[in-house]
């Protein structure tokens, strides 16, 4: 029997959408993989699904002013549309707050916990008592003994780039509070990696030295030399799955502990779906299990979940774990913070229908042993002179030509002529390459079948022997269909939408990969119209995408570091209902025994109203009478200090802190709207 295949890719964050450096280093190649596992006949499962909890999660919600599950519900949404419309062909993508992936969790845990494989221990973390929370690295803030700056996080100086511990930090603040936090003691349960060792030396570093990549099996070795710690698998945090003991309220799983076991928990909802049994592809020796990652998660798919899953005893250890390295865009590193990034559904909403495109440029542009570079004029380039030039030139070639000189009818050739054995020798170049995780390789094969078919065809000419010599252009035209159906099967698992509609210009049906070879379509067989595979992407859609990333840049070079980001987005309607006017201030005197309030009388061009501000330590009353300012009309009244306020004065803050209306730039009418 052939072995079963369990292909997971890195859950994503849902705290942003994907990008084409989440693609090319682990979306794209692990369906490539999945795809031509299953076009050879193999039982695969391929599994991913969004990671919903850890810190970057609460921190975006903090920013937007939501709550975390406001950010993975939109986010969630957002990263699972643009793989369904990539082509990503999980079977299951799921969500790391679903019940199933808490109870699948929560009883590995206590599997763990019941056999004794952690270590209890009490620290002293930093604690924030206005907040009455325990603080994780990211949220505390603080000055960097090695290089000074003054925000550097608990975790890490992103000036310098040191690794750091909180403890670490001179002056720590915390990110909630701004308050200095205080050391208090807290138990949490550590897993024993050190015990370890062995187990992961003779595995990995005796059992994968020739099959793993260089750099996945380099890092590996370089943590094992470095000696292994114990690693908390709890946290103090309020985000996450609860741990699930009696002693331990208020602690959740960490993060890097939930995630991977949702690789078991979404198999599992998929099993239940299908009617099949999970366990045959995580607890059989009959299954390969294959986990696609970005080189930043080596460490927790080649040490600490597969240590996991050894302490637990059940479960396979994974078979490969191809690493990528990363995508650069432009020469420059892509952020999600800088927004240096060529987003997933931004592109699929500027390139509709242009799926394969961006697959393919990011397959010939993989990320395989060294960082490599996304640039959009080399985009333009392998469409127009690739997928255009080659590809689909030679397939519009032999399509025309069948409809031009038979009508669309397949003529009659030579069933055993030597070309027809190109194909099967390519289908076998690309299986070796893909087995070995080659992508480029392993597409280089296919572009090269399609530069032979139209090699072939130059040198064959039927347009001119079919007036002199018709058996001959018949007989190279039945051979170039030939090879124009193997690219059409061959490119499935590269370029899923090209394919697709290839095999219906040619009108015939899948093929496993194994039956790629030969005669794929006979004599007499009638093909459908021709048409364009793809189209040349001119200059100004290269120039369009240029000038968003020029802009991008400015942006970045001109905004404040310190800035909030932007809060979550809203819609014309949620605007339309806010009611801002321009007005002018009456009157003003200091509200009694409040030193930040003034109270002003202010006409809004329908009415005269009181307002109550808290300017007073910015304005002298005097100061403000007669000023015109921005008023929002229609906030529902409050009572501040035992005074009725109708409205808000709009105002911002000066770099000394001291605020300053938001004025028109001309006098004008009271009650005139803004928007
Ligand atoms: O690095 C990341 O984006 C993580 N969310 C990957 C998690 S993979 C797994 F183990 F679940
Ligand atoms: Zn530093």
């Amino acid at each position: 029997m052939e072995r079963r295949k369990l292909i997971t890719a890195a859950l994503p964050y849902a705290n942003g959408p994907v990008h084409i450096g989440h693609l090319a280093g682990v979306y794209i190649p692990a369906d490539v993989y999945a795809r031509f596992q299953r076009k050879k006949g193999r039982e695969v499962a391929f599994i991913c699904g969004s990671d919903e909890h850890g810190i970057p999660i609460t921190i975006r919600a903090k920013k937007e002013g939501v709550t975390p599950q406001d950010i993975v519900d939109k986010y969630h949404a957002i990263i699972k549309k643009s793989f369904e419309d990539l082509g990503i062909s999980f079977d299951e993508y799921s969500r790391t707050t679903s019940p199933k992936h808490y109870e699948v969790s929560q009883d590995f845990f206590k599997i763990l916990y019941k056999k004794d494989c952690f270590e209890e221990e009490v620290s002293e973390q930093y604690y924030d008592e206005q907040a009455g929370e325990f603080l994780a690295d990211r949220y505390i803030t603080g000055t960097c003994p090695k290089c000074g700056n003054e925000s550097a996080y608990g975790d890490q100086c992103e000036k310098c780039g040191s690794t750091l511990s909180p403890t670490e930090l001179i002056n720590p603040k915390s990110a909630l509070s701004g308050n200095s936090p205080i050391l208090k003691p807290t138990k949490n349960w550590y897993l024993p990696l050190n015990q370890y060792e062995k187990f992961l030396e003779d595995w990995i570093l005796e059992g994968h030295k020739d099959d793993w990549k260089p750099n996945v099996y380099g890092q590996v070795k370089s943590w094992l030399q470095d000696g292994l710690k114990p690693r908390a698998m709890t946290r103090d945090l309020n985000w996450g799955v609860p741990v699930p003991l009696p002693d331990a309220e208020g602690k959740v799983l960490y993060v890097w502990f939930d995630a991977p076991i949702g690789y078991i928990s979404f198999t599992q909802e998929w099993a239940e779906k299908q009617g099949k049994n999970w366990k045959d592809f995580w607890q059989s020796e009959e299954s390969d299990l294959i986990h696609f990652i970005g080189k930043d998660n080596i460490v927790f798919h080649c040490i600490i979940f597969p240590v996991m899953m050894k302490a637990h005893g059940e479960y396979i250890m994974p078979t490969n774990v191809p690493a990528f390295e990363f995508l650069n865009l432009e020469n420059d590193k892509i952020s999600t913070s800088r927004n240096w990034a060529v987003w997933a559904h931004e592109y699929l909403e500027d390139f509709p229908y242009q799926q394969d495109v961006l697959r393919y440029v990011l397959i010939s542009s993989a990320p395989e042993t060294k960082d490599n570079n996304f640039t959009w004029k080399d985009f333009q380039t392998k469409n127009n002179s690739e997928l255009v030039g080659i590809f689909g030139n030679f397939i519009n070639r032999v399509a025309v030509l069948i409809h031009k000189y038979y009508n669309g009818v397949i003529p009659q050739g030579d069933e055993n002529a030597d070309e027809v054995n190109e194909i099967q020798k390519t289908a076998h170049e690309i299986e070796q390459f893909l087995e070995k995780f080659e992508y480029r390789n392993a597409l280089t094969s296919l572009m090269n079948l399609a530069r032979f078919g139209n090699q072939y065809l130059q040198v064959q000419e039927p347009w001119k022997t079919i007036s002199v010599q018709p058996e001959k252009a018949a007989a190279s035209l039945f051979i170039a269909a030939q090879i124009a159906v193997a690219l059409a099967h061959l490119s499935e698992p590269f370029m899923p939408f090209s394919s697709d509609k290839l095999l219906k210009m040619f009108a015939v049906d899948k093929v496993s990969w194994n039956d790629i070879s030969g005669v794929l379509i006979p004599s007499g067989n009638l093909i459908e119209d021709a048409f364009l595979l793809f189209s040349k992407i001119e200059d100004d859609a290269i120039d369009t995408q240029i000038q968003k990333l020029e802009n991008t840049k400015s942006n970045n070079q001109k905004s404040n570091p310190k800035a909030q980001a932007m809060k979550e987005e809203i819609n014309y309607e949620d605007f339309s209902k806010i009611d801002l006017r321009t007005a002018t201030i009456l009157e003003a005197e200091k509200v009694e025994k409040a030193d930040k309030l003034l109270k002003l009388k202010v006409d809004t061009g329908i009415d005269v109203r009181t307002v109550v501000s808290g300017i007073a330590e910015s304005f002298t009353p005097e100061e403000v009478v007669g000023k015109q300012v921005m008023i929002l009309l229609n906030l529902a009244p409050r009572k501040i200090r035992g005074i009725e306020s109708q409205g808000m004065l709009l105002l911002t803050t000066k770099a000394d802190g001291k605020l300053s209306f938001v004025t028109p730039d001309e006098p004008v009418d009271n009650g005139v709207e803004i928007g």
